[in-house]
């Protein structure tokens, strides 16, 4: 499965690059905002950290500038995915990218039939956000499931890579449904390594390797 950092801080990447763990980045004008970085600037520098893809969302609504608006996002590096709204225009912006060769990330995912659009679309990956879905009532892991099952039985290359991540129980479930990503908050994905029995069983192991009075180096 792989794992997407969901984020525009140039700290948090750096520090999630370093455990060899991270295989791309996903980014949305909310995060840049957060950010407070010039959106050029900070999606090439985000670029230079992963050789995997790094999300870059247009703004437009209407397809011609939605592809002008890609063709200035893709010459920033070569993994720069563009990513765009699951809308027609956004579909008929997927279609004409992915045709070119580019990767396309069709995000706002919130039903098994958008899903299906986006892959006849050729999308590279496909956005459900499950925590915007669970908030809102529906059942976000269900959408997984859903769009899993529709792509397998077609055999669509579309990778399903779950957004709007709110916690650990979100990434595991994903797991077990078999989705080919996930992209959370850096404090979510860094929360996956703790666990308190490590912290205990560690802390008993050092206490009494201290009575050893043995060193290893
Ligand atoms: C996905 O690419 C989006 O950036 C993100 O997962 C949205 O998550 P949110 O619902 O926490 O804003």
């Amino acid at each position: 499965m792989k794992f997407f950092a969901d984020t525009a801080e140039i700290a948090d990447i750096q520090r999630l690059a370093a455990t060899g763990l991270i295989d791309g980045v996903t980014t949305n004008p909310s995060l840049i905002n957060k950010s407070g970085r010039d959106f050029i600037e900070v999606t090439k520098e985000i670029c230079a950290l992963t050789d995997g893809p790094v999300s870059a969302e247009v703004i437009a609504l209407d397809h011609a500038t939605m592809m002008k608006e890609a063709n200035v996002l893709r010459k920033i590096a070569e993994n720069v995915c563009i990513k765009v709204p699951l809308t027609i225009d956004g579909l008929k912006t997927c279609k004409a990218l992915t045709d070119e060769g580019a990767m396309v990330n069709v995000t706002l995912c919130f039903s098994a039939a958008q899903a299906l659009l986006a892959a006849k679309a050729g999308a590279t990956f496909v956005s459900p956000f499950v925590g915007r879905h669970d908030d809102n009532g529906f059942d976000g892991m269900q959408l997984i499931a859903d769009i899993r099952l529709i792509y397998d039985n077609y055999d669509y290359n579309t990778q399903i890579l779950v957004a709007s991540v709110r916690h650990a129980i979100h990434i595991l479930e994903a797991a077990k449904i078999g989705a080919d990503a996930i992209t959370a908050p850096p404090a979510v994905i860094e929360g996956l390594f703790r666990h308190i029995l490590t912290e205990k069983g560690i802390e008993g192991f050092l206490a009494d390797w201290a009575k050893t009075d043995q060193s290893i180096l």
